[in-house]
């Protein structure tokens, strides 16, 4: 099963990827941790990318390709997309892909929910820059305040997380990311999930209309 979670930033698509990635045992790619992973690491990757993420602009296609196939080379598992693809142009690349595996991707999960609602949940995220758990201090808080709860790493607030880029983030969203809506309505293989409930029925939710799609 190959899976695209779609939707704003804070849509939930990290939340739920991981979640879904155990229930499913599914490969979870998100590109975005692999970007802040080379960015605290000091990669020649990290020093390519940061500026863009932290002015909430997208990594270019090409840059954002590379890494892709590099991670998929010797992936067999099932794949689970977060945060990719983002343009028109990674998806059809994306597509070539599956077409020279004679694969394709089963489902694309669009979470819907509100502007008003993302930009409220970014603001009070909080992530672990070891294990990249999220949380939010309105709705998820760690147990001990500050700390991950997985690893006991100090949480942080994403760079992008910043109002102002908040704001450029979801503009990049609407100009470049949601055409993706009506590309994969056009492939078929499109599924609208409320994704405004509680982050245990978005899961059920999403796994109802797997089922129903049988996939
Ligand atoms: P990326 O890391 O992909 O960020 P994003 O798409 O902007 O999405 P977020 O990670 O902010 O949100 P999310 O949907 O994962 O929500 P989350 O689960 O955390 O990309 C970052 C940057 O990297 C980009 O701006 C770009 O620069 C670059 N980049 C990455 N991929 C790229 C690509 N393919 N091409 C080009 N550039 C790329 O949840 C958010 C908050 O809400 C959390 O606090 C969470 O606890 C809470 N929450 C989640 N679900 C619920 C719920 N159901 N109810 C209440 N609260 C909830
Ligand atoms: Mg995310």
């Amino acid at each position: 099963m190959n899976l695209i979670l779609l939707g704003y930033p804070g849509s939930g698509k990290g939340t739920q990827a991981s979640v879904l990635s155990e229930k499913f045992s599914l490969f979870h790619i998100s590109t975005g941790d692999i970007f802040r992973e080379a960015i605290s690491a000091k990669t020649a990757l990290g020093q390519e990318v940061s500026g863009y993420l932290s002015a909430g602009r997208l990594v270019p296609d090409k840059l954002v390709l590379d890494v892709i196939k590099t991670r998929l080379a010797t992936e067999t598992r099932g794949l689970l997309f977060d945060g990719f693809p983002r343009t028109v142009d990674q998806a059809r690349e994306l597509d070539d892909y599956f077409a020279s595996r004679s694969q394709g991707i089963d489902a694309v999960i669009f979470l819907d929910v509100d502007e008003e609602a993302v930009v409220a949940r970014l603001g009070s995220r909080r992530t672990c820059p070891k294990c990249q758990k999220i949380y939010n201090l309105l709705t998820s808080p760690p147990v001990k305040e500050g700390l991950c709860d997985a690893c006991g790493e100090k949480l942080i607030l994403r760079e992008d997380d910043k109002p102002e880029v908040i704001r450029r983030r979801i503009l990049v969203y609407k100009d470049q990311t949601e055409p993706l809506v009506a590309y994969y309505k056009g492939m078929g293989n499109f599924c609208m999930v409320k994704g405004g409930k509680d982050p245990e029925s978005v899961t059920q939710e999403i796994a109802a209309v797997l089922k129903i799609k049988n996939v």
